[in-house]
């Protein structure tokens, strides 16, 4: 294995630094999480079966077809109508981004060894063989948060670890958080409205020169995501404050101490992931239906864990129907009366520390995050309030996509008037998505359809509702149609949106609860870990009896609650004020 010689851009895109700029980032930006496991399919008898595949001859053509398609279904420049948004609040967005950078990486990277990618606009598809032998993810595909832990603290002087600079000195168990800025580099008030508790400036993440010192940079591409993984820091720092108050026992000294945090921590958000994101962004009974009965697709493959293409490809990416064009991100930025300036999609993206953090265009006045950018969590969690169907709700899963998604400001080069193909390739997600899906081989939706033994979308239903020109674009693709957009159809004409479709969520749900259960050290299969090996039918029988490990096993609020959903875990990060009920 190698460290990673390369700088993990927005959403994966790897940009491959060149001389004095990488030296420069480099020193700064530790990738800490050294390991390559396996990408494959998990129906890899359809990714070679050329029936189940768009059609690899007449390949320009259809490379053509696949780009009009994308773009077709990006929004016209605008406001977002308010028949665009779902009842899922908007974190369910930005977790799910976090989600896919802690176990999914790499999809988008020329596969070693290969002249050609998606910006060639002749590019063939790839074998199923070639793609699982030279294509590896850098990530491990299991719930441990490696994008937040790295390789962990130097806790054992001979064991010094990569990540070692993301801890504390004085307190090493700890996670190092950033420091807000009170006032501008020259010394000035940023303008704008405090935020409360006006005290706490720890709501950043750590930077050195503007630039994130995490395990994964993908974290600081855009703020809303670099403010949730600012929570998990303070979720841990949080969690060694209780094992310290509440289990002395365990923290006798600090590796006990940190490896019951980190358990703690791990366990916690992976029952989240399954009770709280899971069930709200998946068909109902879907997760019941596979945590009672089973998993049916996902299996380990020779004994080892590895990531499905569909998933990493296609079924998971229905995230980037969800991302809006503006939010309302707190009460400096928002359309509210009385603020600053909106939420717009270009400045969140823009306020990170690959950007201008905290200015517009040009050298921002501030070097972390001013104290008033934080985010306001109360405007992103509330059911209630998304089910209204406003601007505090994602966008539905559908096939409409925010406009900024067809112009990404840090993908590319920085010039977004640069008319060079590439440069307008590779700002434009829609396109992306689908020529990925082409050029590695992802089985049609339909093909997924039947192998999960689902009622295929009828022609009808793939056109329901398309605009004339999403209609044309579509037409070559109504036998055969790439699985990302029939993934946001099916959820649009079935679930209204709402939620993902039955094939999306069965995927999406088999992966994430296949990865939970076959990793030994998950919540699901915690009473081995505490009672010794168990046989399985021990283990299912713990699992009926909700004898697994649940949030009453876990930390508590100061009000004796548990972090049963994604509030909670904010609440107990300290970083949403505590609910009046
Ligand atoms: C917030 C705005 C987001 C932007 C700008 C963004 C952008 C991108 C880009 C540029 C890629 C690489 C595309 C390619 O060339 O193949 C990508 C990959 C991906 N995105 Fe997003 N993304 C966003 C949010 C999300 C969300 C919300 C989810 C899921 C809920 C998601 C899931 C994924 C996955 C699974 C991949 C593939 C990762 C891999 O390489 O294994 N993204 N994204």
């Amino acid at each position: 294995m190698q460290n990673l010689p390369f700088e993990f851009s927005h959403g994966g895109y790897i940009k491959e630094q060149t001389g004095q700029q990488r030296t420069a980032l480099r020193a700064l930006t530790t990738e800490t999480i050294d390991v390559e496991t396996d990408f494959d399919y998990l129906f890899p008898d359809s990714a070679r079966d050329p029936n189940s595949l768009l059609p690899a001859d007449n390949n320009q053509d259809i490379i053509d077809k696949l780009k009009k398609l994308g773009e077709a279904i990006i929004d016209r420049e605008g406001p977002e109508p308010d028949d665009a948004n779902s009842i899922i609040p908007p974190v369910y967005t930005y977790w799910g981004q976090f989600i896919d950078h802690d176990i999914t990486a790499n999809t988008d990277r020329a596969v070693t060894d290969l002249q050609t990618d998606i910006t060639k606009d002749d590019f063939t598809p790839l074998s199923p063989d070639f793609v699982i032998d030279k294509l590896k993810n850098l990530r491990r595909p299991i719930f441990d948060l490696d994008s937040v832990y790295g390789d962990g603290p130097t806790l054992d002087p001979e064991k010094p670890t990569q990540a070692k600079d993301f801890y504390q000195e004085n307190d090493p168990v700890k996670l190092k958080v950033g420091v807000n800025a009170k006032e501008d580099a020259s010394g000035r008030p940023i303008p704008g409205a405090k935020i409360p508790p006006e005290e706490d400036l720890s709501r950043d993440l750590p930077r050195n020169n503007r630039i994130a010192a995490i395990a994964d940079s993908r974290n600081d591409e855009n703020l809303i995501v670099a403010q949730f993984h600012t929570a998990f820091l303070r979720f841990h720092n949080a969690v060694v404050d209780w094992v310290r108050k509440n289990e002395p026992k365990n923290a006798q000294d600090n590796k006990k101490l940190f490896v019951r945090a980190q358990t703690l921590v791990r366990w916690h958000y992976q029952w989240l992931v399954v009770n709280d994101f899971l069930k709200t962004v998946t068909a109902s009974k879907t997760v019941d239906s596979i945590l009672c009965d089973g998993l049916k697709f996902y299996h380990p493959r020779n004994g080892n864990l590895f990531m499905p293409l569909e998933f990493s490809v296609a079924a998971y990416r229905f995230g980037h129907s969800m991302v809006r064009a503006a939010y309302d991100y707190n009460r400096n930025f928002t359309n509210k009366p009385g603020a600053l300036t909106d939420a717009t999609f270009n400045l969140l993206f823009a306020f990170t520390g690959k950007r201008d953090i905290g200015g517009p265009p040009g050298p921002g006045p501030s070097n972390t995050l001013p104290f008033n950018w934080i985010i306001e969590w109360d405007r992103f969690v509330d059911k209630e309030s998304a089910a209204k169907r406003q601007r505090n709700s994602a966008r539905k899963i559908d096939t409409h996509l925010a406009f900024p998604l067809s112009k990404l400001i840090n993908e590319g080069n920085k010039d977004p008037q640069d008319p060079d193909p590439i440069q307008q390739l590779l700002k434009h997600l829609a396109k992306r998505n689908l020529l990925r899906g082409y050029f590695l081989s992802i089985p049609t939706g339909q093909s997924l359809a039947d192998k999960l033994g689902i009622t295929k979308l009828t022609v009808e239903e793939l056109k329901q509702g398309n605009s004339p020109e999403l209609n044309q674009a579509l037409e070559p693709f109504l036998e055969k149609t790439p699985a990302w957009y029939y993934v946001l159809k099916e959820s649009e004409v079935r679930a209204k949106g709402d939620s993902l479709g039955e094939v999306g969520s069965r995927i999406v749900a088999e992966t994430i609860i296949g990865l939970i259960k076959n990793d030994q050290s998950s919540y699901l299969n915690e009473c081995q870990h505490e009672h010794g090996h168990k046989h399985d039918h021990e283990r299912d029988f713990a699992r009926k009896h909700n004898r697994v490990w649940n949030p009453s096993k876990g930390v508590k609020l100061p009000n004796g609650g548990e972090i049963r959903t994604i509030s909670d875990f904010l609440e107990f990060a300290g970083v949403l004020p505590a609910s009046s009920c």
